[in-house]
């Protein structure tokens, strides 16, 4: 049986892989989040990605994901994710519902992690969300998981 480590390294081979050479970044936000849940099933309850706007560059909506029904729209600055958006840091939230502002697309959820993703021009262009119906469902060797795979997200 693998570890932790070794599912992520794996993944963010197979990953790196899949999309290389795809120009759609819908495609390619699209096949991590399968790839993603895939790997870890039940724990990656909500699996995707809330990319920037655009149109209204302070504001994330949501893109590819895997899990039910996710909240289309969360300005910078709100909940979780608009917490990761607004500093450019991972959030590791182990107790959802004590973190302020948490937006609750789903009750069900009850941790949380999400990671910036970066351009090339260094600029934010999305955030990778997975939620838990756990708590204390993700720690550092996740965020060092996953933070590997969302800095090629944009480059490979
Ligand atoms: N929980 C998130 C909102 C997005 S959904 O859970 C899919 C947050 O507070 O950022």
């Amino acid at each position: 049986m693998s570890t932790k480590s070794e599912i992520y390294a794996d993944l963010h081979k197979q990953i790196a892989s899949v999309i290389a050479g795809e120009t759609s970044q819908t495609a390619r936000y699209a096949s991590a989040a399968c790839l993603l849940r895939d790997a870890f099933g039940e724990r990656f309850f909500w699996t995707g990605f809330y990319v920037v706007d655009p149109l209204k560059p302070e504001e994330l909506v949501v893109g590819p994901y895997q899990g039910t029904l996710g909240c289309l729209r969360i300005p910078f600055g709100r909940g979780v994710c608009g917490a990761a958006a607004a500093s450019g840091e991972t959030q590791l939230v182990a107790d959802v519902h004590a973190f302020p502002g948490h937006i609750a697309c789903d009750s069900r959820s009850n941790s949380e992690i999400v990671v910036p993703v970066f351009g090339a021009d260094g600029k934010l262009a999305a955030v990778l969300d997975v939620d838990s119906t756990e708590f204390s469902a993700f720690d550092t060797e996740d965020q060092a998981g996953l933070e590997a795979i969302c800095r090629d997200l944009l480059s490979v």
